[in-house]
C-alpha cells in the first residue's frame, strides 16, 4: 500500500513534546535539543544501514551523544553495533506496541557515547498493529518524546520501503539523510523518496528538512560513478554532501564482526570517509 494512504492530509503536526513550533525552532537553533535524522531511501542495498551505523559511531567518537534507532525488521543496524540479533529481550517493537518506554530498551555499545535501540523481525508485527492505532503515523515520534533531550543526535535506520515504519520515522524526524548509490539507476529512484518527504511535510511534519544526499559506494575507477556524482550535484547542488563514501571492503567486512568500521580498521578509506561525514554534519549543524 502506498504511504500517502496513511497520511491524514491537512493535519498539522505539533512540535516535539508539547512545544509550540516557534519555541521548538529556537531550542533547535541553540542545540538545546537532540536532532533526529532518518536515514531513508526506499531502494534496497544503497548503504542506509552502513551509514546509520558508521555515522553514529563517528559522531560518538567525536564525543557527541548519539542514539541509533534500528527501525528495520532486518535488524542489521542492531548487529552492526555488536548487539546480537535476538539477544536483547526488549526491542523497538515493544515500544511501538506500548509495552515498554523507549528508555527501557536502550542498550550500551562498545563506544561510550553511542547507545542503540535494537530491532528484530518482530517489528513487522508492529507495522500491522500500527495500522489499527489512532497514532499510526506518530508512534515513533511519541516514543522519542521522553529522550530527545538526552542525546545530541538520534539516527533512525529505515527499512527499504516507503511503508508505515518509514512514515513513522519521517514524522518523528527533523531531517532525512538520503544515501544514493553511485550506480546507473540511482537518480531515478530518488524522486519517490522526495515525493514522500513532500507529502509528510504537507501533513504530518511541516518542519521535515533534507539533511543531505549522500553519495555512497563510489568507485573512482568507474566512469559511470563519476557521471552519477556530476549529475547528482547538477540536480541537487547544495543538498549533496561534499563527503563521498567510497566503495571499501572494510565497510562490508566490519558488520560480520559486529563493529563499526572505526573499531575494525580505523585507517581504512571507509573509516576516514565516515569520520569526514560526521565532521561535515557537525559543521552544518553548528549555529553562528
Ligand atoms: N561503501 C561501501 N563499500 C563497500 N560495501 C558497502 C558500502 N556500503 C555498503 N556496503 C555493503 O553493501 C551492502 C548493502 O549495504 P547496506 O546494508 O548498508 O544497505 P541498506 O540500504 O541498508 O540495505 P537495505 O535496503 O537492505 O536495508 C552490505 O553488504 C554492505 O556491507
Ligand atoms: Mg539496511
Amino acid at each position: 500500500m502506498l504511504p500517502w494512504k496513511f497520511l491524514a492530509m491537512g493535519r498539522r503536526a505539533p512540535g516535539v513534546g508539547n512545544l509550540p513550533l516557534h519555541l521548538l525552532r529556537i531550542f533547535k537553533m541553540f542545540n538545546l535539543m537532540g536532532k533526529t535524522i532518518s536515514i531513508a531511501n526506499q531502494k534496497g542495498g544503497v548503504g542506509k544501514t552502513t551509514t546509520a551505523v558508521n555515522l553514529s559511531a563517528s559522531l560518538a567518537v567525536a564525543e557527541k551523544k548519539v542514539l541509533l534507532v534500528d527501525f528495520d525488521p532486518q535488524g542489521n543496524a542492531t548487529s552492526g553495533v555488536g548487539l546480537v540479533k535476538g539477544g536483547p529481550k526488549e526491542t523497538i517493537y515493544d515500544v511501538i506496541i506500548g509495552q515498554r518506554r523507549l528508555h527501557d530498551v536502550i542498550c550500551d555499545t562498545e563506544i561510550a557515547f553511542l547507545k542503540a535501540v535494537p530491532a528484530t523481525v518482530d517489528l513487522i508485527g508492529a507495522e500491522v498493529e500500527l495500522m489499527e492505532a489512532d497514532n499510526k503515523e506518530s508512534g515513533l515520534k511519541e516514543a522519542l518524546r521522553g529522550i530527545v533531550d538526552d542525546f545530541e543526535y538520534i539516527l533512525v535506520d529505515c527499512p527499504p520501503s516507503l511503508n508505515l515504519l518509514t512514515v513513522n520515522a519521517l514524522t518523528a524526524s527533523d531531517s532525512v539523510l538520503i544515501p544514493l548509490q553511485c550506480e546507473y539507476y540511482a537518480l531515478e529512484g530518488i524522486s519517490e523518496i522526495l515525493r514522500t518527504i513532500e507529502l509528510i511535510r504537507e501533513s504530518l511534519n511541516p518542519n521535515l528538512a533534507i539533511e543531505g544526499i549522500l553519495l555512497t559506494m563510489f568507485d573512482p575507477r568507474n566512469n559511470l560513478a563519476h557521471q552519477v556524482v556530476e549529475e547528482a550535484k547538477n540536480h541537487f547542488s547544495d543538498e549533496v554532501f561534499e563527503t563521498i563514501i567510497h566503495r571499501n571492503v572494510r565497510l562490508s567486512e566490519s558488520p560480520s564482526f559486529g563493529r563499526p568500521v572505526i573499531l575494525y580498521d580505523i585507517l581504512s578509506k571507509g573509516a576516514v570517509n565516515y569520520m569526514d561525514l560526521a565532521k561535515e554534519l557537525i559543521h552544518k549543524n553548528k549555529r553562528p
